[in-house]
């Protein structure tokens, strides 16, 4: 067992990257799905479910889990591995993309922002040094900076402000962060859809010499290849020797089109949210189990999954499940949307090292085009 925090890269073809992050608590295969655990728990799920499914790291949410149950508490619990019962890496994001988000009555500053709970109503604040200290209370293996993300469109001016600023936190969370030699503390390039305002910040964050970088303050409402056009440019400004982290994406097409542009990691609550709203996610595209026309389908989600929720269970039933608003609906969709997404990847990470990327992804698009019926 390791007690340093380290990235290899194992395989590239064109500028896909197969690789492994390791570190004390367990490796992570990239590229790599974290699938979202906000409050400690990856919703509808068991986590040991979650790890069957090849999940090697889980996302947890500094401004869910500092108002409820708190920081502190969960450091006195003895952390948020064993609190969750997840004895594998978690990454934890800082706090201000879901401040933006969630909470009421923000405030932001040059020291950080202050807002108001969703939960109960109460004042908080969350400084860069608050962030990283609640991040190391919950033990985080990867902690991301804070940041200042914005919705776009944007003014030039508000877009290069935030990204300023975000780079002046990410200097401040270093600091904080110091040497922890088994955990890492990730930066967060920002600067909207604004190619040079990303490729400053991508070189101000590389001259840092993080551990790792994330790309933030994309799949905001922008179209696709807005998002690609920006990986294009930015991602070649990054270090080739460190993990990159491209936030909140996306969709299974997304990923497969991102981790074709150089990106190792991804976490999304798409296949949680949508498992839990009655939509799989299949080889074969989307299936919308509301719908009526599943009402007397005998068949299952694939026939050929791995995965007992995609195999074992009809269509009728899943659609009397989601329609009854019976919870097991959401269980058995989020199972399945999961074990999708990770299959995925795991398909991805086959595809780099036997120098068949590019024919892997011409294949998963002919299946999704071709779609279930
Ligand atoms: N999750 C999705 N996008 C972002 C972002 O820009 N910043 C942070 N901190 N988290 C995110």
């Amino acid at each position: 067992m390791t007690n340093s925090f380290s990235f290899r890269l194992h395989a590239t073809d064109g500028r896909a990257r197969r690789g492994e992050i390791t570190m004390p608590r367990g490796t992570v295969r990239t590229p790599a799905f974290m699938p979202v655990g906000t409050a400690g728990t990856v919703k509808a799920m068991y986590l040991s479910q979650v790890r069957e499914l090849g999940a090697d790291i889980i996302l947890g949410n500094v401004y869910h889990l500092m108002l409820r149950p708190g920081a502190e508490r969960v450091a006195r619990l003895g952390g948020l591995h064993d609190f969750a019962r997840w004895p594998h890496p978690i990454l934890t994001d800082s706090g201000g993309f879901q401040v933006m988000s969630l909470a009421e009555l923000r405030k932001l500053d040059e020291k950080g922002v202050t807002f108001r709970s969703h939960v109960d109503g109460s004042v908080h604040s969350l400084t860069p040094e608050r962030s990283i200290e609640i991040q190391g209370l919950l033990d985080s293996d990867i902690q991301m900076q804070l940041d200042e993300c914005i919705r776009l469109p944007a003014e030039r001016a508000e877009i290069e402000r935030a990204m300023e600023l975000s780079l002046r936190w990410a200097e401040r969370c270093k600091i904080a962060f110091g040497d922890q030699p088994g955990k890492a503390m990730f930066g967060i390039v920002q600067g909207g859809d604004l190619i040079d305002l990303r490729i400053r910040s991508a070189e101000r964050l590389a001259a840092m010499d993080l551990k790792g970088y994330a790309l933030g303050g994309l799949a905001v409402g922008e179209p696709q290849d807005v998002m690609l056009a920006t990986l294009d440019e930015t991602v070649p400004v990054l270090p080739q020797e460190k993990p990159r982290y491209l936030m909140g994406v996306g969709t299974p097409d997304d990923i497969i089109k991102s981790v074709a542009r150089g990106i190792d990691m991804f976490d999304c609550v798409m296949p949680t949210r949508a498992g839990r709203h009655g939509l799989a996610y299949t080889r074969r595209g989307k299936i919308n189990l509301k719908n009526s026309r599943h009402a007397e389908d005998h068949r299952p989600l694939d026939e050929e999954s791995g995965c007992p929720a995609a195999r074992d269970y009809s269509r009728a039933y899943l659609h009397h499940l989601v329609r009854s608003g019976e919870s097991l609906g959401g269980m058995l969709l989020t199972w399945n949307n999961l074990a999708y997404y990770q299959d995925l990847m795991a398909g991805i990470r086959a595809a780099i090292e036997a120098a068949r990327f590019d024919d892997f992804h011409a294949e998963v698009s002919e299946a999704w085009a071709k779609g279930d019926m």
